[in-house]
């Protein structure tokens, strides 16, 4: 068998997503705290006779295996900078959830980085990386890095934020996916002709991860996409309301229609998993600790 190599890559969640009025590039100036959820897709690579995706696991419903896949790009970009062709075999093995707001793309586009540069021996350093990482999309550059982030510009230049302790997440996954794009016109489409202020991080967020104050941290989570998610989704409001029982926060996770609920503790998070079994339109939750590593070789000796 050829030389294998293996990358895990985590979810995330907006613990604030503030959105700033449109740009003339068509982005939204945001800022952003990042935060990487244990919740993982792992991408392997190994040589093939041309470029492949394969697509496994729980979550595959949706995702391009061919050439569009943003895993694909990832690879397609590094061979181009290696000078080689992109003669691989990218397998995604999804875990987080499609379309859900999670950054299920963006986290096999990080992995196809660090597994491509690993499998064809590039010595990219993680600034050239991140680079690239941030000409595939906005959120691609968190994958790699995990932990938990400010994000500003597009969400792309990140800065460390300081987070003390360990935060217990529980997600509820929703029938159907939403567009990135599609949510953030609706946003537009819903703040038409009022005024839209600068994006500006939350101090209280802020304080309350550099605190490890659980309580704090739900109490502040805040996201601008909400309002548009839930205006295409309607079902989000009664998963929202039966999350928030029992959780010190909750809210739609970056686009949506994921939605996210912080745990005081584990028995908390169980009542919350129980109240939202019970919720139409729940497809499936899961229970998921943070903040976790960013995009991670699992055997970079090779298999
Ligand atoms: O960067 P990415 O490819 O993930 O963005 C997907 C789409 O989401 C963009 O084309 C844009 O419509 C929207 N977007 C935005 N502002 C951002 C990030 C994404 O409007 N900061």
């Amino acid at each position: 068998m050829g030389r294998r190599v293996r990358v895990r890559v985590p979810a995330k969640v907006n613990l604030q997503l503030a959105v700033g009025p449109l740009r003339e590039d068509g982005y939204h100036g945001v800022v952003t705290v990042y935060q990487a959820v244990g919740l993982y897709d792992e991408v392997t690579v190994e040589a093939a006779d041309g470029l492949e995706v394969v697509v496994t696991g729980d979550e595959t419903v949706g995702v391009p295996a061919d050439a569009t896949n943003l895993a694909a790009k990832a690879a397609a970009l590094l061979a181009r900078e290696g000078g080689r062709a992109p003669d691989v075999r990218i397998t995604l093995r999804k875990g987080i959830p499609v379309a859900g707001g999670m950054a299920g793309g963006s986290a096999d586009a990080a992995g196809a980085l660090v597994a491509c540069n690993a499998l064809w021996e590039l010595g990219l350093d993680a600034d050239r990386l991140a680079a690239h990482a941030a000409a595939l999309g906005s959120d691609v550059p968190f994958s790699l890095t995990g932990g938990t982030a400010l994000g500003v510009g597009r969400g792309e230049r990140l800065t460390a934020v300081l987070s003390q302790g360990s935060f217990t997440w529980v997600f509820a996954l929703a029938e159907g996916g939403l567009s990135t794009p599609s949510v953030y016109a609706e946003c537009d489409r819903l703040r038409a002709g009022a005024p839209v202020p600068e994006p500006a991080v939350s101090d209280a967020l802020l304080s309350a991860l550099r605190a490890g104050s659980v309580s704090g941290v739900g109490a502040a989570l805040d996201n601008d996409l909400q309002a548009a998610a839930v205006s295409l989704h309607p079902g989000l409001h009664a998963v929202l309301e039966a999350g928030r029982r029992s959780a010190v926060g909750g809210l739609v996770s970056g686009s949506g229609p994921t939605c996210a609920f912080l745990a005081a503790d584990r028995e908390a998070a169980a009542r919350i998993v129980h109240d939202l079994e019970a919720v139409e339109g729940v497809r499936g939750v899961r229970t998921a600790s943070a903040p976790a590593h960013g995009a991670r070789l699992l055997d970079p000796q090779g298999a």
